[in-house]
């Protein structure tokens, strides 16, 4: 044990008990108090060394040692003020402080710290600044610490930049991909950007939370089983990701998977799943890693599916090669406000593509790859939904022919009052047949209009 009493007590006005005892007593702790004990466990304790212990295991550890360290200090405190204490201090050395809030916000998908006192978040897309500040620079760092040594990263002047993904853990239940920049690259400041996943939603929470009806549930569910290649699309924020995570859930538990993403979001629950990340380019520019290389690189790993997290470049020309030539059942998001959008947009990145395609082939490989476009539309008021799903008709080079399968009406009038309705019309034959084929149908309860 370093220091005594004094040590903490010393310092500034704090020295006389009854004012520890006073200001305990009015249910918040005594930040002075918190912030030696704090500093005495750092001293007694080496943090990396504990990054063996699970979390668990830790924080029982972590509390053993701040208890001993209260009674030796003979501090008085009532028991509840013991207590507290004891797990703020732990709290403040091996969790997240002042981010711990923002990360548990579920509607929270982004968090951005330039520098220790100015912290932006992103909500439902758009970005706001917060109240939040860390006291100083140093507590910033301290945190930054914290998070990359969770995965034995290290940033500090010698390596300033750091990117890494985290996984779940009590501060961080969602998981997330941590991006950190240090002075003097950056020049306000540390600069930290976390990206937290999305919360896994299944279908059938979908469905209660009024994302779609049970009629388009169970029509995706069939065509995701049936081995169609599924495109999700929608604006920022609009759920693709979450939908895209929730349709791979009936993909048979016996096939290979290959995932691919910028940032690793999804979690599949299937076993035979190999997840693959995209890699920045180094402090040098090297060594960047793009979706376009991994999905080439997917190609020869035998999958029987690939889930390309979302489509942006080149990449979807591949993409689109693999679901024409063995692959079929894929499923990617592409940003787009309308199911035809998706198409066409799919065609212009694969044009983008460094390999000639004439015009006319691109539409050809679009309207023969994809079976079903589900759009997503985020409302004014944070609702998320499935406004239109659709079968492509159009083969080979035809304009693109979209034939509805479903659509939210938002002026349909309902028993409930004028609510909105999904509107499921009759399916074509073709798709009808091709889920017969492989044992599934429309499902039951589908109540058709006429389109
Ligand atoms: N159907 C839904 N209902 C409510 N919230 C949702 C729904 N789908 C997604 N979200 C939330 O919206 C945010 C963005 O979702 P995400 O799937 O990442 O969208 P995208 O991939 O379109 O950017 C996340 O916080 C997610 O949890
Ligand atoms: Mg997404």
């Amino acid at each position: 044990m370093r220091g005594g009493f004094d040590d903490w007590a010393g310092t500034g006005s704090r020295r006389a008990e009854p004012a520890v005892i006073a200001s305990a007593s009015r249910g918040d702790l005594d930040e002075g108090l918190v912030a030696t004990f704090r500093r005495k466990l750092l001293d007694e304790v080496d943090l990396h060394e504990l990054g063996r212990l699970d979390a668990g295991q830790r924080r029982i550890r972590l509390e053993r040692v701040v208890a001993h360290l209260v009674s030796t200090e003979g501090v008085i405190l009532t028991t509840r003020e013991r207590n507290a204490l004891i797990r703020r201090v732990v709290d403040e050395s091996i969790g997240l402080g002042v981010l711990e809030p923002l990360l548990a916000d579920e509607t929270v998908s982004e968090v951005m710290i330039n520098g220790h006192d100015t912290i932006y978040v992103e909500r439902f897309g758009q970005v706001e600044r917060v109240p939040t500040a860390f006291a100083s620079e140093e507590q910033l760092r301290q945190t930054i610490d914290r998070i990359v040594s969770t995965v034995n990263r290290r940033v500090d002047e010698s390596s300033p930049m750091v990117d890494a993904r985290l996984p779940p853990d009590e501060r961080m239940p969602r998981g997330a991909r941590v991006h950190v920049v240090l002075p003097p690259l950056a020049l306000d400041g540390p600069t930290v950007t976390i990206r937290l996943f999305p919360k896994a939603y299944g279908l059938d929470e979908l469905l209660n939370r009024g994302s779609l009806d049970a009629a388009t549930a169970d029509l995706l569910a069939a065509c995701v089983r049936a081995r169609l290649n599924v495109i999700v699309s929608g604006g920022t924020a609009s759920g693709k990701t979450t939908m895209l995570n929730a349709l791979s859930a009936f993909i048979q538990s016996r096939q290979r998977i290959i995932t691919i993403e910028d940032a690793a979001e999804l979690s599949l629950a299937q076993e035979h799943v190999v997840r693959l990340e995209t890699r920045p380019p180094n402090v040098e520019g090297q060594g960047q890693v793009t979706i376009r290389d991994l999905v080439r690189n997917a190609l020869r790993m035998r999958p029987d599916r690939v889930i390309v997290g979302e489509v942006r470049g080149g990449e979807a020309l591949d993409m689109l090669q693999a679901m024409n030539t063995g692959h079929e059942g894929s499923l990617a998001t592409v940003h787009a406000n309308s199911a035809v959008d998706a198409l066409i947009r799919l065609e212009t990145l694969a044009s983008m593509s460094d390999v000639e395609v004439p015009f006319h082939a691109l539409r050809d490989q679009v309207n023969n790859a994809i079976d079903i476009v589900v759009q997503l539309l985020r409302g004014s008021d944070g609702t998320r939904r499935v406004v239109d799903v659709s079968y492509v008709a159009s083969r080979h080079r035809e304009d693109f022919r979209l034939v509805p399968l479903m659509r939210w009406d938002p002026e349909a009038v309902t028993d409930h009052g004028p609510a909105g309705a999904f509107l499921a019309y009759a399916a074509p034959q073709e798709l009808v047949d091709r889920l017969r084929i492989a044992g599934e149908s429309l499902g039951s309860g589908r109540q058709e209009v006429a389109p």
